[in-house]
Formats: C-alpha cells, sequence, structure tokens
C-alpha cells in the first residue's frame, strides 16, 4: 500500500513553506470562539466525558438528520452512525465490503483507494477528464461492479462536479444494476453559487452518503457521518464498535453546542464561501497571468484546482519546487497522468497564492526551455 504522497512532502516542510498540497481549510477560519464555548459548555457536564454510545450521541444525530430532511431527503437520527471523521466511515464501509468489486472515478481520492486495496477489494475504474465524468464508462464497469464510490460535489483531486441530470442517470444505473452507491461529499457545502441535490437522495434505500465537519467547522475534531437506510447501517454499527468503541463524545457534544445556534452555522459556512470563492478566483487570475500554459476547469466549489503542465512531468517540477519552498501534489499520486497536478487553494493566504504560483511559473518555464 502506498502511504499518502502528501503526508510525506508534508513532512519535509516548515512553517515557510507555501503549501498547494493538503486538502488543508484556511485555520483563520474556524469559529474560535465559538467553539470554545461549545467545548465550555460541553464540560459543564461529567457526562460529556464519559464512554458513550457507538453510534453517536443521539442529539448530534438529530441534527444532522434534520439538515437532510430539510433538503428534502427525508432522514431520521436511526439512518446516521457517527464516524470518527468520513474517513472512518470509508474505512467500516470497505472493511463490510471486503473482498467485493468498486467502480471508482480515475483519479479519486488516494485515502479511499487505500482502504480498497487493503480490504481486497478489486477497482474497476471510469475516468474524469476535463472535469466531467465519463458515463458510458461508469456504466460499463458499474455492470460489473458490487459498489460504486463516487466524490460528485467538486472532487478531490480534479475540483470536478457532477451535474444534476448526470446524478439522476447515475441513480437509474444504481438501481438497473442493484449497485450500492457510496457517496462521498466532505466538500458538498462549499458551493460557491448553488447546492445540488445529492445522487444518494434519488436512492435512498441503496446509498451510503458520508459527510463531514473537517472542511467546514475543523478536522481536529474528527468528526463524519454515515446516512443510510437502517438495514444497510445496522450491520456496520458492529464494525464501528470493533474498532473504536465510539467516535470522540466530547467533540460530537461540542459539535452539537455550536449547530444548536443554527444561525451560527449558516453563518459560518456563508463566510467559507466567500472566503473561498475570492481566493479561488484570484487564484485563477494569477494563473492566468503567470502559468499560462496551464489548463485546467475552473472549480464551483471545494478546495482545489486541478490541470496539467503541457507535457512537463509534475514530480521533476514538484522536486524543484520543493527546495524554493513551495509544494503540490502531482495527479499520478490520485491515478492521474504525468503531467497532471493538484493545487489547493483555500489554506494560503492570497500573498502566497501569488508567490507560490510565480515560483511554480519560474521552474516550469525554465525547465521547457532546457
Ligand atoms: C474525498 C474525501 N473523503 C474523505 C476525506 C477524509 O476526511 P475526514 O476524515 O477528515 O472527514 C477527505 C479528506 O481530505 C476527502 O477529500
Amino acid at each position: 500500500m502506498k502511504r499518502s504522497f502528501i503526508r510525506e512532502i508534508l513532512e519535509h516542510t516548515n512553517s515557510d513553506t507555501i503549501s498547494f498540497a493538503g486538502g488543508l481549510p484556511d485555520e483563520n477560519l474556524f469559529p474560535m470562539q465559538e467553539l470554545k464555548e461549545a467545548f465550555a459548555k460541553s464540560l459543564e457536564d461529567s457526562n460529556s466525558l464519559q464512554y458513550s454510545t457507538s453510534s453517536g450521541i443521539l442529539p448530534l444525530k438529530k441534527i444532522i438528520a434534520n439538515f437532510y430532511t430539510k433538503e428534502g431527503f427525508f432522514t431520521t437520527a436511526d439512518n446516521i452512525l457517527i464516524t470518527s471523521g468520513s474517513q472512518q466511515a470509508l474505512d467500516i464501509i470497505s472493511r463490510f465490503n471486503s473482498g467485493k468489486s468498486i467502480a471508482t472515478q480515475k483519479p479519486s481520492y488516494l485515502g479511499a483507494l487505500n482502504l480498497f486495496e487493503l480490504n481486497n477489494i478489486k477497482v474497476n475504474k471510469f475516468s474524469i477528464q476535463k472535469g466531467k465524468t465519463n458515463l458510458y464508462e461508469l456504466k460499463r464497469v458499474a455492470m460489473i461492479s458490487d459498489l460504486i464510490y463516487l466524490i460528485p460535489d467538486f472532487q478531490n483531486p480534479t475540483g470536478a462536479t457532477i451535474p444534476i441530470k448526470q446524478r439522476e442517470e447515475i441513480a437509474q444505473i444504481c438501481q438497473e444494476y442493484g449497485t450500492i452507491l457510496i457517496e462521498d461529499a466532505p466538500y458538498s457545502k462549499l458551493y460557491f453559487k448553488e447546492p445540488i441535490n445529492s445522487i444518494s437522495s434519488f436512492i435512498q434505500e441503496s446509498s451510503f452518503h458520508l459527510g463531514s465537519f473537517s472542511k467546514v467547522l475543523a478536522p481536529a475534531l474528527r468528526v463524519g457521518w454515515i446516512r443510510a437506510s437502517k438495514e444497510l447501517l445496522e450491520p456496520l454499527i458492529a464494525y464501528k464498535e470493533a474498532m473504536d468503541l465510539h467516535t470522540n463524545s466530547l467533540s460530537q457534544q461540542a459539535i452539537y453546542h455550536f449547530l444548536k445556534k443554527p444561525e451560527c452555522f449558516d453563518k459560518h459556512l456563508e463566510k467559507l464561501r466567500a472566503n473561498y470563492k475570492a481566493k479561488m478566483q484570484y487564484f485563477c487570475k494569477m494563473l492566468d497571468k503567470d502559468l499560462p500554459t496551464f489548463n485546467y476547469i475552473k472549480p464551483k466549489g471545494g478546495m482545489f484546482f486541478y490541470g496539467d503542465f503541457g507535457g512537463v512531468d509534475a514530480k521533476e517540477i514538484l522536486k524543484q519546487t520543493l527546495k524554493k519552498g513551495v509544494i503540490f501534489v502531482p495527479g499520478i499520486e490520485f491515478g492521474g497522468k504525468a503531467d497532471e497536478v493538484r493545487f489547493n487553494f483555500t489554506h494560503s493566504t492570497f500573498e502566497e497564492l501569488a508567490k507560490g504560483i510565480e515560483i511554480i511559473a519560474k521552474v516550469l518555464y525554465n525547465t521547457k526551455k532546457r
């Protein structure tokens, strides 16, 4: 199994490194005061430090269920399993489906691909090219797969979004072939214009919809969840229990107190969207100015730009930019091509975004001349 390249290169960086590598939120936007208050409130009750239930604390499950119901996707607390981040949700589902087969986008999220490999799940790939998922290929591999793994909103790594019409078609394909959908949606609330219905909302009984507070609140909380029918969810609870008994219940309590004031979360999400959209637009401007040969698709939300260096090996460029204090992830790490690249634009400041692109451009255009 491959170690996460991002985690490895992060070990070679210091506080001065400009990192376009990890899928990191902007820590200046963490709602520090509100979270301090939420943790203080949780600690008023000594019970919040006690062992807790494996499927998660009921008040939090109810609030999450309500998010779905408000969007017309009827959900109760029984449909929710709280996990230690959506990474654990993927881990639980993969263990439960060990030895089966799965259709995945190519490229896709390395953390999921690693789990599929670890659990002897046969991966059948269909491509995303120029931001578009190839439905013809998807159908072909769905036919021979037990499951489909998709990140439909602002995908990691490509930033691609599956349009509503294709979502309905994918739901139909799942129904036609009896394929279970794993819809990984940690970025879904980070849209720049408007949200799109999840694919799971069209196939509520045969899908796992995965959510997380990592990208919209703080990753250190390590709280995510699975939304599924009771029948699909029930057997997973035993796995969850065997893995870690339960997700950190102090984090769960604090998130519950934070979410209890709905305007608080709504305001926070609006702030994130506005800030990330401004950074995305600025990044576009800088790319077009300094890296005009970088071919990319403008993301509609989320945290990533994906594109190519026009035939130049991205790993070679990275080796040189690393020495100059700038890092990013070559697309090949996610199953993409050698000249492809993923840039995260949410973590750096505006100045760092400009400086980082300038340094990459200098390296790229010098390399090309040779
Ligand atoms: C597509 C996708 N799924 C899952 C995860 C895991 O997130 P977490 O465990 O922090 O919720 C990530 C993290 O970057 C991701 O990009």
